[in-house]
C-alpha cells in the first residue's frame, strides 16, 4: 500500500513530539519505562533524525521536589538541564509540561488534589522550574489533561491514586484549575515566554434524539470539557453544572478571586485528542454491557464507531478533529492560538525479521488527523503546530506497556530503540513541508 499524501498545513506550522515522565499505576511498576532519564542523549539524537522543531517533555515534580515542597533534589534539577541545553544545541525547542500525571506522593497523603494546598505547593514548584529552565523554554504547559487527574484519578479510579470518590472528585478538578492560575502567574512573573493548559477535549455525539439522552449530552458536556473550557477561556463556571452536578456547584473548595485567576487570558491553548465519544442517558448501559459510567451523572458513553479501532480500543475518527475545533473556534472568542499537544495512534507493532516496524495504521492516523488539523485552519482556527503522541512507545498509564504509541519502538525489556515507518513517514513530511515556497497558507 503506498503512504497517504502529505496533509497541506501553512506555511510556519510547526511539528513535535511529545513524552511525559514516569507515571505510577495501582499494583504495577513504571520505575524503567523508556528510561530517557539515562538515555536522553540517544533520545535527543532520534528527535534530531526527526527533524523536528520541538520535543514536548514532562517535569517529573517528585524528581525536582521529593517531598513535594522544601528540599530540592539538585540532581533533577541539573538533568533537566542537560536536557533543555542538549535540544537546544541542535536546534529542538523545549516545550515543558509542569504536571503530566505524576504528584508528590507526601502532597497525596496531605490530601492531593482534594485540597487546596496541593495547589499552593503546585505554585512554588512552578515558580523554581520557571526560575531554573524559564529563559531557555519555548512553552510551558501547567497542566496536563486535569479531567484524568480529576475524574480518572479521583471518581473512577483508574489512574493514581486510584480514588473512587465520584463526584468528591470535583474539589480535585478545581484545584487542578487553580494550580495552573497560580503558576501561570509564576510563570509569567518570571518572564516565561508561552505559557498554556493542555486539555483532553471530547468531540461528543448524541446517542440518539431522546429528550434523556439529549440532556445526558449536556451533562457530559460539562463534565468533559466545560468544566475547563469555561472558567479558562470564559471567566465563568458551566450553564448546566448545577443541574450536572445535582447541587455540588458551590462547592465549599471555590473561594471568591479563583475565577479571575483561573480566567486568565493564556498564550496559547494545548488540545489533546485521540478519539470521539458518544454519551447516553445511564439506563442505556443494561442494554450495553461495554459501556461504563463516566461519573455519577447519569450519563453513559457508548463506542458507536463503525470505524477502524485502535489497539486502546478507541475508534479513528479524524473528522471529530475538525469539528471540536471549530466549535471551540465558535465558542469562545477569546480562543488563544491552538497546539494539538497530543494526538496519536496504539498499534500492534513488532520489530520484524526486516529489522523495521511496518506501522502503516498509524501513519495513516496521523496523516488522516493531520489533515483534519489543516480542514481546521482552512475554516479560520488558529492552530499553530503539532506534537505527536509519541516519540517512544511509553508507560501507558493503567495500561502498563500493553500499548504502543510510539514513533520509534522501545523493547521494554532491552530499552533497545527502532525507529518505525511512521518516524521515516513523519520525517519526510516534516522536511517536505519546510520545502514548500512560503506563500502557501
Ligand atoms: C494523552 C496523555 O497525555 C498521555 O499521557 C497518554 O499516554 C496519551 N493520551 C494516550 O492515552
Amino acid at each position: 500500500m503506498s503512504p497517504p499524501t502529505f496533509p497541506e498545513l501553512p506555511a510556519g506550522f510547526r511539528f513535535g513530539a511529545a513524552t511525559a515522565a514516569y507515571r505510577t499505576f495501582a499494583g504495577a511498576t513504571g520505575d524503567t519505562a523508556c528510561d530517557h532519564y539515562h538515555r536522553y542523549g540517544e533520545d535527543i539524537a532520534l528527535l534530531r533524525g526527526l527533524g523536528v522543531d520541538g520535543y514536548r517533555f514532562s517535569i517529573a515534580w517528585p524528581r525536582l521536589l521529593p517531598g513535594g515542597t522544601g528540599a530540592v533534589n539538585s540532581k533533577g534539577l541539573e538533568f533537566y538541564d542537560r536536557l533543555i541545553d542538549d535540544l537546544l544545541a541542535v536546534g529542538v525547542a523545549p516545550a515543558v509540561t509542569l504536571h503530566h500525571g505524576d504528584l508528590p506522593q507526601a502532597l497525596e497523603d496531605r490530601g492531593g488534589w482534594r485540597v487546596r494546598e496541593t495547589a499552593e505547593a503546585f505554585a512554588q514548584y512552578a515558580a523554581l522550574a520557571a526560575e531554573r529552565y524559564g529563559d531557555r523554554v519555548e512553552r510551558w504547559i501547567t497542566v496536563n489533561e486535569p479531567y484524568c487527574s480529576a475524574f480518572a484519578g479521583y471518581a473512577d479510579g483508574r489512574h493514581a491514586p486510584g480514588a473512587e470518590e465520584g463526584r468528591g472528585a470535583l474539589a480535585a478538578a478545581h484545584h487542578l484549575l487553580v494550580a495552573h492560575g497560580l503558576a501561570v502567574r509564576e510563570l509569567r512573573a518570571a518572564g516565561a515566554q508561552e505559557v498554556g493548559i493542555s486539555l483532553n477535549l471530547d468531540r461528543i455525539h448524541l446517542a440518539s434524539a431522546l429528550p434523556e439522552d439529549r440532556a445526558a449530552l449536556r451533562r457530559a458536556k460539562v463534565l468533559h470539557n466545560e468544566i475547563w473550557t469555561e472558567p479558562l477561556l470564559a471567566g465563568r463556571y458551566p450553564a448546566h453544572e448545577a443541574e450536572t452536578w445535582a447541587g455540588l456547584a458551590d462547592g465549599p473548595w471555590r473561594l471568591p478571586g479563583d475565577l479571575e485567576l483561573i480566567g486568565v487570558p493564556l498564550d496559547f491553548l494545548g488540545v489533546n485528542f485521540y478519539r470521539p465519544v458518544t454519551f447516553a442517558a445511564a439506563p442505556h448501559r443494561e442494554a450495553d454491557p461495554e459501556v461504563r459510567t463516566a461519573v455519577d451523572i447519569g450519563v453513559t458513553e457508548l463506542d458507536r464507531y463503525r470505524a477502524r479501532h485502535t489497539t486502546m480500543g478507541w475508534p479513528v475518527v479524524p473528522d471529530a478533529l475538525t469539528e471540536l475545533l471549530r466549535e471551540l473556534h465558535a465558542g469562545y472568542s477569546r480562543l488563544p492560538p491552538v497546539w494539538i499537544t497530543g494526538n496519536g495512534s496504539a498499534e500492534d507493532d513488532t520489530v520484524g525479521l526486516d529489522g523495521r516496524v511496518h506501522d502503516t495504521a498509524r501513519i495513516n492516523y496521523l496523516a488522516d488527523h493531520l489533515a483534519a488539523v489543516a480542514d481546521a485552519i482552512s475554516a479560520g482556527v488558529d492552530v499553530r503546530g503539532y506534537y505527536v503522541w509519541s516519540l517512544l512507545d511509553n508507560f501507558e498509564w493503567a495500561r502498563g506497556h500493553g500499548q504502543r504509541f510510539g514513533l520509534v519502538h522501545v523493547d521494554h525489556d532491552t530499552l533497545t530503540r527502532t525507529p518505525k515507518d511512521s518516524y521515516h513517514w513523519y520525517r519526510g513530511l516534516i522536511t517536505t513541508h519546510r520545502a514548500q515556497p512560503e506563500e502557501r497558507g
